[in-house]
């Protein structure tokens, strides 16, 4: 199950689906999920959920749990930013951002947990991000919620490291996606985004889809807790 039909999101469901798994999309914009079944191949279960909603979280985790007979993986890759400098916040603007990024990410686990914990069996994946690390201006409360939810996932995972379910996050540094775009559009920020990275450029959602993978696999059963940072080498520097 995936929470977010857009550039990672979408990504990341092209992979699962190739490797023949039966997926299901979640996401708040009608237009991501009928783009989403567009460009997947294989048939899948989509649906429209507010993920700051826990109540509609709840009723569409258990619906996918019925209609699978089992949720095995679940990623979360929903996200927003609000680029603006501290002193310009406004109340809403900061609640938002909170709301989206980490309340979504800990409704999502909880209530897939619930079905996880007591079949003794699961997978749950977060996107964080390098901002969890690094203090990228005009990011306040993007950076919080990131580094906030690199350590409630590290907090579920000791709670359910004995049933069976595992928690990890992937940590990408910037990818070129609907997030980013608009900010990588003017030259000059690309350029020095671009000079961050020890490797010389910008990374792509199909550079996360592997590290995903492996995650979902039986060939990372013995990891749980762990922020992976894909990133080109930016948290090096
Ligand atoms: N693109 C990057 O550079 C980058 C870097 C690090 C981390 N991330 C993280 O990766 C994740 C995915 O981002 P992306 O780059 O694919 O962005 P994106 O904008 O392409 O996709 C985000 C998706 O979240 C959906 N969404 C937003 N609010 C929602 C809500 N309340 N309920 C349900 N769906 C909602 C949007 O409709 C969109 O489809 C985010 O958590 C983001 O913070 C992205």
């Amino acid at each position: 199950m995936i929470a977010g039909a857009g550039g990672i999101g979408l990504a990341c469901a092209t992979a699962f689906a190739y490797v023949g798994a039966r997926i299901a999309i979640f996401d708040a914009n009608p237009e991501k999920l009928r783009a989403a079944s567009g460009s997947l191949t294989s048939e899948c279960y989509l649906r429209e959920v507010d993920l700051a909603v826990p109540e509609q979280v709840k009723t569409a985790v258990d619906a996918v749990e019925d209609e699978f007979g089992g949720l095995d993986v679940v990623l979360h890759a929903v996200g927003i930013n609000i680029r603006k400098p501290s002193l310009q916040l406004e109340p809403d603007e900061w609640l938002k951002v909170l709301k989206v990024n980490l309340d979504s990410a800990f409704w999502l686990a909880q209530a897939a947990g619930r079905h996880m914990v007591p079949r003794r069996s699961g997978r749950i994946i977060l996107v964080s991000s390098v901002s969890s690390q690094l203090a990228h201006p005009d990011h306040a409360p993007y950076a919080a919620t990131k580094a906030g939810l690199n350590q409630m996932m590290r907090v579920m995972a000791r709670e359910w490291a004995n049933d069976g379910v595992t928690l990890n996050a992937i940590a990408p540094g910037y990818i070129e996606t609907e997030l980013t775009i608009g900010y990588l559009e003017k030259e000059e920020n690309r350029q020095r985004l671009t000079s961050l990275v020890p490797m010389g450029r910008l990374g792509v959602p199909q550079e996360l889809t592997g590290p995903v993978l492996f995650l979902a696999s039986p060939h990372s059963s013995f990891i749980t807790g762990q922020v992976l940072y894909i990133d080109g080498g930016r948290t090096l520097v």
